[in-house]
């Protein structure tokens, strides 16, 4: 069976910083180590004045296409997965469209073109579509154009406000791909939940503490579904395992939760047995409290070990370098974890190709999802390729009260004006309203 995958990515981080442990903690009067140690970000990436959802999707797709020399003739679909769309009707790809289109010889009218909805991981069920569509034989031998744009911007004063992200992720999917082939098997954990939603809003009604754990539950259920398809999952099986990153602590606990699934019943538990014991079992308890309590102990011994922290080290850490400096881009957001894994093992000289990857995506609402991924040949060149170091360190340095003004600019209700703090280069801006409501964009040089 011919392979199918991801064949190439680019990424567009929003082009302004706010610092956590400097501005933010400064001004809130909170410990440094709250952001940095605590939820594990030096920074969060912020939109300028003439950035939003639609210049940030754009801007990676260009780069996407000028590298990989594609014409709109090569794309025959479009699908934007994004939390932070401005319309309830007409699709964010259209827009994207419409700005690729100012720059390309050529249209996308023969393209199939959507919007993806289920918070977070909408970005991986486009990708899905993707994936469907072409092994369905509906591609006409075209490529499909999976973007993941979003502006993560919370209330002010809000328990995720140190949270916050914007950029977007702009991916191909293709038969024979460069970056990563997927696999067909998936594991599911989905269920009607009231954790983090906008009900005809703009910023997200959030039970911090609760979306946490609302997390954690759906991607155990969805690492068994997964298991009942694909077989036991092993520490051995992959290389990496990139999940959604709301923040680097979301991970940090997740990993744990995943480690303990996969060693129980091997001989990692029987040797980790001899310095913090065997796992607790529900059998050799009388309820549910003690149980729990149980597990919560073993948890912390688990993360004091040798075993743990250096699969950890190797495993996890790598896929949490980019979202420490630019937060949570939602949608987009495991997508740069697995960028962040690859571009760890490339600064290492290390090769890759052929290796697996467990990847566990997460939405809100709420829904996990895990598949695996095999590395495929080209993946070296085609991050090699990416700047997304440049991105981050050219970024614009906000002050609090900056801040507060960028906040205020993108925020729907109150239609505030603002310089912009960088010159556009290159790049599609936001160029103000047409006349039925409509956001218009250029292309500057
Ligand atoms: N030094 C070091 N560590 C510190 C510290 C200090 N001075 N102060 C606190 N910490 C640690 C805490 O011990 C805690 O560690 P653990 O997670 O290991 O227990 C960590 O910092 C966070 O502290 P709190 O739990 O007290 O943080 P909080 O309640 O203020 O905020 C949050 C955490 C509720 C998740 C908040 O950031 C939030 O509401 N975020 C938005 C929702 C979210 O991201 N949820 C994640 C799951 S849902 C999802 O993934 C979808 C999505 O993208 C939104």
């Amino acid at each position: 069976m011919t392979a199918v995958g991801i064949d190439a990515v680019e990424v567009w981080t929003g082009n302004l910083k706010l610092d956590l442990a400097e501005t933010f903690a400064d001004e809130k009067g909170k410990d440094p180590a709250y952001f940095t140690k605590g939820l594990g970000l030096r920074a969060s990436s912020l939109p300028d004045s003439y950035e939003d959802i639609v210049t940030m999707g754009a801007n990676a797709s260009k780069k996407l296409m000028d590298r990989k020399g594609l014409e709109p003739d090569d794309i025959g679909r479009i699908d934007v997965a994004t939390e932070s769309s401005f319309d309830n009707s007409k699709p964010i790809s259209t827009y994207i469209a419409g700005c690729l289109e100012q720059v390309y010889e050529g249209d996308f009218h023969h393209a199939n073109k959507g919007e993806r909805k289920f918070a977070c991981i909408a970005g991986t069920q486009s990708i899905d579509d993707a994936y469907n569509w072409i092994r369905a034989g509906r591609n006409r031998g075209r490529a499909a154009l999976v973007v993941a744009t979003d502006t993560a911007l919370y209330a002010r004063d809000d328990s995720g406000e140190a949270t916050q992200g914007a950029g977007a992720v702009a991916m191909l999917i293709d038969e024979d791909p460069d970056l990563v082939e997927l696999s067909t098997e998936q594991g599911y954990g989905s269920a009607d939940e009231t954790d983090f939603l906008k009900p005809n809003q703009q910023f997200p009604s959030v039970d911090g503490k609760r979306s946490v754990q609302v997390y954690l539950a759906r991607m155990r259920e969805a690492l068994e579904d997964y298991e009942s398809v694909a077989g036991d999952v092993r520490l051995e099986d992959f290389i990496y395992a990139p999940f959604h990153t709301p923040y680097p602590g979301m991970v940090r606990k997740a990993a744990a939760l995943a480690y303990r699934h996969v060693t129980r019943d091997t001989p990692v538990e029987e040797e980790l047995a001899e310095s913090i014991g065997r796992q607790p079992r529900r059998e050799s308890f009388d309820d549910d409290g003690e149980y729990e309590e149980a597990v919560r102990e073993y948890m912390d011994a688990l993360k004091e070990t040798e075993q743990y922290q250096d699969w950890y080290a190797a495993t996890v850490d790598p896929t949490l370098t980019i979202s420490r400096d630019v937060g949570n881009w939602y949608t987009g957001s495991v997508h740069l974890a697995r960028v962040s894994a690859l571009k760890t093992a490339l600064e290492s000289d290390r090769d890759v190709a052929g290796e697996s990857m467990l990847v566990a995506s997460y939405g809100s609402g709420a829904q996990a999802e895990i598949h695996g991924e095999v590395v495929q040949d080209g993946w070296a060149d085609e991050i090699a390729a990416l700047d997304v170091d440049e991105q981050i360190a050219e970024r614009y340095d906000l002050s609090w009260a900056e801040y507060e003004q960028v906040h205020d600019r993108h925020n729907h209700e109150m239609d505030s004006e603002l310089e912009e703090f960088t010159t556009p280069e290159a790049e599609f801006v936001f160029d103000g309203w047409g006349r039925m409501g409509e956001r218009k964009y250029t292309y500057v040089e």
